[in-house]
């Protein structure tokens, strides 16, 4: 089937407005319904200053079945992108509920009225986190899943299991699960960025906020851990090659596939200490730092293995830490308030 509109739920966050705009440069036409609980509506005429298009826009929950219905009834789309979550890992261990229903509600809303209006592609943001606590790396789509170590990576692994379900009983759906690794950067215009609500918990934007002067000193979460140099190692994809990777996804969707699992990665390990080199490299400026005990629930090494995307996906991660680090700096820099 050809894809050519595409409901984009989420799309005014982090990832979603840089997939937007990777949609609009590849042709595609996007529709975002997004409630902006951790979103910018100036998120819009960004992306029109980036590609010269205003994608059409609904403030709405995706949860909320009356709102997205009149989405559904007013717009024609071939696919969704499902961007719409909440991921705070610390706030959904105090908030459980709040993370199931925000979470599985949206899911659920949305897949209930695909099949009514039958849009039979969904590709869905899964994490890295639903392997758990990894036995082996790098970690490859075939590895178990099981349980993840908080409620919002439960959440991941209950709606990838929604969607296994809905295929099985539903023959000519298409759900892309991509299984992303560690996205930091932002676009190289300084327009778009992460921007997250008070203390960072990431890495990326922690070191960005040291480097504009916000936090006094970055923290390293541990470095005793068995890694060459003892910190904490992940796999760190540039948002921009992130945002590539959903549309090779749609293209994939239009062989129709059924279920297809991607990990979303570089396949390259970085240490903690070789980020904030990285960051120093690229912005020459010096990230000052103490050694901290290891935080509850971090695994010592994660990152994936791409083969798999890289064959049936015919996508490879372009960019490096080095060229994500410049453009989080250039963003941070320019919007030291995060958007306004
Ligand atoms: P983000 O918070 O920047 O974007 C999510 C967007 O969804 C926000 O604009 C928010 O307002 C919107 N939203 C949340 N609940 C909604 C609802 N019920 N109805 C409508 N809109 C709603 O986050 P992001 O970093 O862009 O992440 C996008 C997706 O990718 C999420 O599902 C996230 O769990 C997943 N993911 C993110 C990371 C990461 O490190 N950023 C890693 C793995 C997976
Ligand atoms: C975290 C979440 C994961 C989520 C992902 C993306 C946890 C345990 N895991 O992953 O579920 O999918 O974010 O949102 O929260 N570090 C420091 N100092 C800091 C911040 C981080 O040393 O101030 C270290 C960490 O110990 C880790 C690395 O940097 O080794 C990356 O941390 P982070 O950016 O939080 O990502 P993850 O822990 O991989």
């Amino acid at each position: 089937m050809n894809i050519k509109r595409v409901l984009v739920t989420g799309g005014t966050g982090f990832i979603g407005s840089e997939t937007v705009i990777k949609l609009i440069e590849n042709g595609y036409e996007a529709v975002i319904v997004d409630n902006l609980s951790n979103s910018k509506k100036s998120v819009l005429g960004r992306i029109e200053k980036i590609t010269g298009v205003l994608p059409t826009f609904y403030q709405a929950d995706v949860a909320d079945e009356k709102a997205l219905r009149e989405v559904f009834e007013k717009e024609k789309f071939e696919a969704v992108i499902h961007f719409a979550g909440l991921k705070a890992v610390g706030e959904s261990v105090e908030k459980p509920i709040m993370y199931y229903q925000n979470n599985l509600g949206s899911s659920l809303t949305l897949i209930k009225l695909m099949k009514e209006f039958n849009v039979r592609n969904i590709v869905f943001s899964s994490s890295a986190t639903v392997y758990g606590v990894p036995e082996r790396v790098p970690l490859v789509e075939t590895d178990p899943v099981t349980h993840a170590t908080n409620p919002y990576g439960e959440t991941k692994v209950m709606i990838e299991h929604i969607l296994m379900d809905t295929c099985v009983a539903w023959k000519e759906l298409n759900v892309a699960l991509l299984r992303y690794f560690n996205p930091i950067g932002a676009h190289p215009s300084g327009l778009l960025g992460e921007d997250p609500n008070g203390i960072p918990n990431n890495l990326m934007p922690y070191i960005c906020q040291v480097a504009v002067g916000k936090r006094d000193h970055l923290r390293v979460w541990g470095n005793n851990y068995p890694t060459p140099d003892g910190t904490g190692i992940r796999d760190y994809i540039h948002v921009l090659d992130l945002a590539d990777g959903h549309v090779a996804t749609l293209r994939k969707l239009e062989e129709d596939p059924g279920l297809v699992i991607y990990n979303l990665g570089t396949g390259k390990g970085t240490s903690v200490l070789e980020m904030v080199a990285a960051f120093e490299k690229a912005t020459g400026v010096k990230i000052p730092y103490t050694i901290e005990p290891p935080r509850a629930g971090d695994v010592a090494s994660n990152f994936a293995a791409t083969d798999k995307a890289e064959k049936e996906l015919h996508w490879k991660a372009k960019y490096d830490v080095v060229d994500a680090c410049r453009d989080a700096y250039n963003f941070q820099s320019k919007n030291p308030n995060g958007i306004e």
